[in-house]
């Protein structure tokens, strides 16, 4: 168990499984990842997720989206945009990414994730080993032009508050494992670039 575990009673005790990491590892032929994307609205973190979800599956790897506007259909839908509840947000996908990497499985996390403490907050809870954090440096201007949901637009309008870009600060990654401009690179060559750094990672050596 990781020390930074809250409980809201004292008398929750772990109970030990009998399958260790090693089991798991060991049956599904893999070794689990998070593989954090962030970035700007528009920047393709969606777009990078599900095409690399494609592409791991295909290799008879076993991983699962975790996606910003998903999550908020369902676990996260109670929560807004302010600085508070976007890190209970990420609180929440981290340990949901800690469970499903637990089980072996490979989560590739889709979230803007502006704030750094939010970021190190998942990277605390998902564990070093596991935490992959990649960022999408697409610049605003091409985000803002792509628009794919019109959000900039009523962002500019002042119609969305907490907009990150706009309303809102993103603080860019300090030191990611890997940069990814969508703007330069086109969706082919993302691909082949985080499957040269990833594919040695998820194989169980
Ligand atoms: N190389 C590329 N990689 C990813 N997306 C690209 C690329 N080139 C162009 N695009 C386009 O950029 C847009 C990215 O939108 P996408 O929904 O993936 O962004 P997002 O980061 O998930 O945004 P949000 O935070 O609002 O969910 C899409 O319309 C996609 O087709
Ligand atoms: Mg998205």
């Amino acid at each position: 168990m990781n020390d930074i575990a809250k409980t809201s009673s004292g008398n929750v005790v772990w109970h030990q499984g009998r399958v260790s990491e090693d089991d798991r590892r060991g049956s599904l032929a893999q070794n689990p990842l998070t593989i954090w994307l962030t970035g700007l609205s528009g920047s393709g973190k969606s777009t990078v997720a599900y095409d690399l979800e494609y592409e791991l599956l295909d290799r008879g790897f076993k991983a699962f989206v975790l996606d910003g506007d998903n999550v908020r259909h369902g676990l996260c839908g109670d929560l807004g945009f302010s600085a508070d509840d976007r890190a209970e947000n990420i609180r929440r996908v981290a340990e949901v990414a800690r469970l499903m990497n637990d089980a072996g499985l490979i989560v590739i996390s889709a979230f803007i994730s502006p704030y750094r403490r939010d970021r190190d907050g998942a990277r605390r809870v998902i564990g070093e080993e596991r935490f992959v954090e990649i960022y999408l440096s697409t610049p605003i201007e091409i985000c803002e032009q792509r628009d794919p949901k019109g959000l900039y637009e009523k962002a500019r309008q002042g119609r969305i508050p907490d907009f990150t870009g706009v309303s809102a600060p993103y603080e860019t990654p300090t030191d990611p494992s890997i940069r990814l401009d969508t703007s330069a690179l086109n969706r082919r060559e993302c691909m082949d670039r985080l499957l040269e750094e990833l594919l040695p990672h998820a194989s169980r050596k």
